[in-house]
């Protein structure tokens, strides 16, 4: 198992989990069955972060454009999803994980989105970490949407366009309340973004790997995190500026400890 620091985790993790197609394909099986092993992924996945201390883990389970699919591939996947509530709402409940979601929700089969919101009432106390699943979305609509609803604010004299910076657009946006992701990972070879996450990720680090969505595992995980964990996070600032700046922080951190 590869080595990783438990002190330098990434809070935030964003996965867009590729490759179930030609997983399925390298073993001669239909699309569908590689979804399905592409599910059993996804346990593996919640319960390494939540075993690590992952505090947030957001995974990109269904995009705005996969509503495009063939009709039985969007069937199938949204059966998998009821499937997965359906049998891990438990284990999120035992293991302190807060299920929440980012997208369109209005767009998926009502009975889903009724199982969805359940899923998300039984498990909204939990605070050990949060699974944000992303589903109907999209970055660009995100953004969209947060642009609408500040215009909507404005003529109601909620929000003066004066007061429109980063911070308050952040809490416009699906993720409210959430910290940006630190780590983003993409599976299956493919260097694209695919429109997700698309304000959050403007500082953070990128991780792309061949392997295949259904065959990645904790170990392919703890990869990405070291890899993660030997970079400098420079946020515009020169290496000298930020040795200085955690230098300083560290003797606050002592002076705290003391006090
Ligand atoms: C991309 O593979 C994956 C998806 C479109 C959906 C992700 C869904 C799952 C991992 C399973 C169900 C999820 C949950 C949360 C239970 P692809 O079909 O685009 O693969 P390809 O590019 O090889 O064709």
């Amino acid at each position: 198992m590869v080595k990783i620091d438990l002190n330098n985790l990434p809070q935030h993790i964003a996965i867009i989990m590729d490759g179930n197609g030609r997983w399925a394909k390298q073993h001669t099986i239909g699309r569908i069955r590689g979804h399905k092993k592409g599910a059993q992924a996804v346990k593996t996945t919640v319960r390494a972060c939540r075993e690590i201390g992952v505090k947030y883990l957001t995974l990109f389970a269904f995009s705005i454009e996969n509503w495009k699919r063939p009709e039985e591939e969007v069937q199938a996947l949204m059966s998998l999803l009821e499937e997965y509530l359906t049998k891990e709402t438990k284990q999120l409940k035992k293991q302190g994980i807060k299920l929440t979601t980012i997208g369109e929700l209005d767009r998926l089969n009502p009975a889903v989105k009724e199982q969805l919101l359940q899923a998300k009432a039984d498990t909204s106390k939990n605070v050990e970490m949060i699974l944000n699943l992303a589903l109907s979305y999209g970055g660009r609509d995100e953004i969209i949407h947060a642009v609408k609803k500040i215009v909507r604010d404005n003529k109601k004299n909620k929000v003066d366009i004066n007061e429109i910076n980063n911070d308050m657009f952040k809490r416009y946006l699906y993720t409210c309340g959430m910290p940006d992701p630190d780590l983003l990972i993409r599976t299956s070879g493919e260097y694209r973004i695919s429109n997700f996450l698309l304000w959050q990720i403007a500082y953070t680090e990128l991780y792309f790997t061949n392997v295949l969505w259904p065959d990645f595992t904790k170990d392919h995980l703890f990869k990405a995190i070291a890899s993660y964990q030997k970079r400098e996070r420079r946020f515009g600032l020169t290496s000298e500026q930020l040795k200085r700046q955690n230098h300083s922080k560290s003797l606050l951190n002592i002076k705290n400890k003391r006090h």
